[in-house]
């Protein structure tokens, strides 16, 4: 049976991440070995010649399941029948530049880009943000798509996971495939907490593996949230390959469902689970079946993990609050 081709649109498509990103969705990463992909390509004026060559490329590779390629600048085109968004393209920080000037100069991109998704895109849209300050970006699109379920917008907290993990498969001599339930929380940002309360190592808890809270608290936290700069002053640039392949398994998580018995961490708008303030889009642990997710329940939140779980939502309210006062939300 041949399948209809999904229509994946990547914004920032000329960039970095875009560059990591593509090829994968091309070749089957994306969406599964059976699923054939229209790709649009959305830039600004100055990332259309490299987005051309990217595209050049992607045709010299001849993958299977790549049908189209378009570029475009115009947004409405760019998401025009989108089934899958991947908003990557935003506004990086620059010297002298304060939080606010950031998420304004975001919401001129978001704000736009959220109201094309509303009128050009599928029924079935699902919107991964990945483009920093990446959850309240995605709160900004979201509230610029009225008629598009508020839940289909979600943010990357996906490397952070990944991230944790490898920390503590790294600390305990376990492997990345023995850790399960692991939880980020709050925001993409150094507020961020990665809970291994409720983490199994090999079936055992992987807090009492573990048995240390002053490596928790001193190492593992601090070196998953400040992992991002800690790449920066390595690499030069910040995280492109690693944060295409958490955006590949992000997306592919959410179609294709997480494994029994274990769960995955995204950004999404808040139900009020856990004392999360409803309507910020918030790091959870969530469980995926059919194209859609929910938040795991009933966990018991310790004091330790209560405190930081609340900083990093106090942070995202902020943040929610700057972005209404400049009229984006
Ligand atoms: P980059 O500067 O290499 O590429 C960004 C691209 O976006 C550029 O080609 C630029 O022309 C394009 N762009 C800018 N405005 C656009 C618009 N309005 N529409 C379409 N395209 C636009 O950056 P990068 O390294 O690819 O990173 C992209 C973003 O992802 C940054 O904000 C970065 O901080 C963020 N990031 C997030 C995570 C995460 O875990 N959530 C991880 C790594 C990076
Ligand atoms: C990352 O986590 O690698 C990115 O969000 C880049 C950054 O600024 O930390």
């Amino acid at each position: 049976m041949t399948r209809t081709p999904v229509n994946v649109t990547v914004t920032g498509a000329a960039g970095q991440i875009g560059y990591a990103l593509l090829f994968r969705i091309a070749s089957g990463h994306l969406l599964g070995p059976d699923v054939p992909v229209n790709l649009r390509l959305l830039e600004i004026p100055q990332g259309l010649k490299a987005a051309e060559g990217t595209a050049m490329e992607l045709d010299d590779c001849a993958f299977p399941l790549l049908r189209n390629i378009e570029i475009t600048d115009d947004a409405n085109v760019g998401f025009a029948g989108a089934n899958v968004a991947l908003l990557v393209g935003a506004r990086p920080r620059t010297k002298g530049m304060e939080r606010g000037d950031l998420l304004s100069a975001n919401g001129g991109i978001f704000k736009p880009q959220g109201k094309a998704i509303n009128d050009n895109a599928a029924d079935d849209i699902k919107v991964l943000v990945v483009g920093n300050p990446a959850n309240t970006n995605a709160l900004i699109a979201q509230a610029a798509a009225p008629d598009v379920p508020a839940e289909r917008f979600t943010a990357m907290t996906r490397l952070d996971h990944n991230r944790a993990i490898s920390q503590l498969a790294a600390r305990t001599g376990a492997a990345v495939s023995d850790i399960k339930r692991l939880t980020i929380w709050g925001n993409h940002s150094a507020t961020q907490y990665p809970d291994i309360f409720h983490a199994e190592i090999a079936g055992k808890n992987a807090a009492e593996v573990v048995n240390d809270e002053a490596w928790l608290a001193d190492t593992f936290i601090p070196t998953v949230a400040k992992r991002g700069a800690a790449i920066i002053e390595a690499r030069g640039a910040s995280s492109a390959a690693s944060a295409a392949n958490a955006a590949i398994d992000h997306v592919h998580t959410w179609v294709n469902g997480t494994a029994e018995g274990d769960w995955t961490s995204m950004g999404i708008p808040s139900d009020g689970s856990y004392g999360v303030p409803e309507g910020i889009i918030s790091s959870f642990p969530v469980t995926t079946k059919d194209g859609k997710y929910e938040i795991v329940q009933g966990l018991d939140i310790n004091e330790f993990s209560r405190a930081r779980i609340d900083a990093s939502v106090q942070e995202l309210s902020e943040e929610r609050d700057a972005v209404r006062e400049l009229g984006l939300i």
